[in-house]
């Protein structure tokens, strides 16, 4: 076995890229072409004839999802915060926030005025859980953010549970979970609404984007008039040379819609989903089957009830002590130089994330006053800390190749634990 790659010897892989992301054909740049043909680029220009195709994709995207209704939105974190303004959250309420999870669930809820109550996940799936929450609630509480993180689903009965006794709205977090299912049902579709991102890494891509989903007609009118500066769709097809959109004014929004240059690209793109799901299953089988010959690895566990995952992030749990003493950030360079791919440990958790620094701008600055901060972040988090000491993450494109792929993952995690002593 030669040289660690990180150290200058030859990487396993030479020669040979990885899968390219997104994926995109003929097809995709017909409808994009179709698009700006149109010369109509935003639902907020007159109709063609046709319906807006950010229209026609929240239909689509609420079918998928097996939901009466979607808004689409320009981003994930416009999902997020319209999710919380539908449901009234403001200044003076709380909201449960994991902390394993990207910046934008905190945030959003910053922006429109409530504190971002930060609790511990699970030390396997990094999923908030009943429990964590139950540490984070006071009579505060308005609503809990529960993020499907990387390539499971959280434990959503026991969440459930605790959110319809306390009689908690749960906003469901899908950025990384599109297609997930739990007993059955698509993720997104439990809680009171689903927010999801289109952006570029994730499984559903349309360069930036989002959606929110819900059931609750009431919640979907807001979400319309929220994202489009107070208007929503009208109930009539309109003609040529009309706005798709009618001043409805219940409640007063901001502009986050969804381009139609987007929009064209999810309803190329959506098609595309199950069939690329069904791909890296296949192929994330086979390196578990192998990483269980390995010993000391292993995938990141689905819950019992979750009969479906999604993957966005592929995650590798090791066993402590088999890199020796060197860190997960350490292992994940020496594997990125043998495979020629990036590969990286979680990003830290938020209670101690660069990325969230409340008191840098001045409107959230009394939020993040010292008893708030306390109360934000103010608690145990071993459950993450342990996630990210024993978690290696991929994109999940690098499962949309072939088993030599695999043959490649398994034989560099096999030199650079057997080379562990000179990390
Ligand atoms: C869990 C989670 N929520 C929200 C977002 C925000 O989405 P966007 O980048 O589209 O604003 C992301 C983006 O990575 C995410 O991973």
């Amino acid at each position: 076995m030669s040289r660690l790659a990180v150290l200058g010897g030859t990487p396993v892989r030479q020669g040979r890229g990885w899968p390219g992301w997104p994926q995109y054909d003929d097809a995709t740049e017909r409808e994009v072409i179709a698009a700006i043909r149109s010369r109509r680029w935003a639902i907020s220009w007159p109709s063609d004839g046709t319906r807006a195709r950010e229209r026609r994709f929240a239909d689509e995207f609420a079918r998928y999802n097996d939901v009466p209704f979607c808004v689409s939105v320009d981003h994930g974190s416009s999902a997020l915060l319209v999710a919380l303004e539908a449901l009234d959250i403001g200044p003076g309420d709380e909201v449960i926030v994991p902390s394993m999870t990207w910046v934008a669930p905190a945030t959003a809820v910053l922006r429109v005025g409530a504190l971002p109550v930060l609790v511990d996940t699970d030390d396997e799936t990094g999923c908030i859980t009943r429990e964590t929450i139950s540490a984070g609630l006071s009579s505060r509480t308005k609503a809990v953010i529960v993020v499907h993180l990387g390539c499971t689903v959280a434990d959503l009965d026991g969440i459930l549970q605790l959110t319809g006794e306390a009689g908690i709205p749960l906003i469901e977090d899908c950025a990384q979970a599109h297609g997930a299912r739990w007993r059955g049902r698509p993720v997104g579709s439990f809680g009171a609404i689903g927010a999801f991102s289109f952006q570029n890494g994730k499984v559903l891509a349309a360069g930036e984007g989002g959606a929110v989903i819900t059931s609750d007609e009431h919640l979907y009118r807001r979400a319309q008039q929220l994202r489009a500066d107070s208007r929503r769709y009208p109930d009539t097809e309109v003609p040529a040379g009309q706005l798709e959109l009618v001043e409805e004014c219940e409640v007063m929004g901001s502009n986050y819609c969804m381009s139609e240059l987007s929009a064209a690209v999810l309803l190329d793109q959506l098609p595309r989903l199950d069939a690329q799901h069904r791909h890296r299953e296949k192929i994330a089988d086979e390196l578990e089957r192998r990483l269980g010959d390995l010993g000391d690895f292993g995938p990141i566990p689905l819950p019992e009830h979750a009969d479906q995952r999604s993957i966005y992030e592929y995650g590798i749990r090791f066993r402590p002590g088999t890199f020796g003493s060197a860190s997960a950030g350490r292992v994940a360079e020496a594997l990125s130089a043998e495979l020629g791919m990036p590969w990286y440990p979680p990003d830290p958790p938020l209670h101690r994330s660069t990325m969230l620094q409340p008191h840098t701008k001045r409107r959230f600055a009394a939020l993040w006053s010292e008893d708030g901060r306390a109360r934000a972040v103010g608690r145990d988090f071993s459950g993450a800390e342990r996630f990210c000491e024993s978690t290696l993450l991929c994109h999940h494109s690098a499962l949309l190749g072939d088993s030599s792929d695999v043959d490649d993952i398994v034989h560099a995690l096999e030199k650079v634990r057997g080379r562990r002593d000179e990390l």
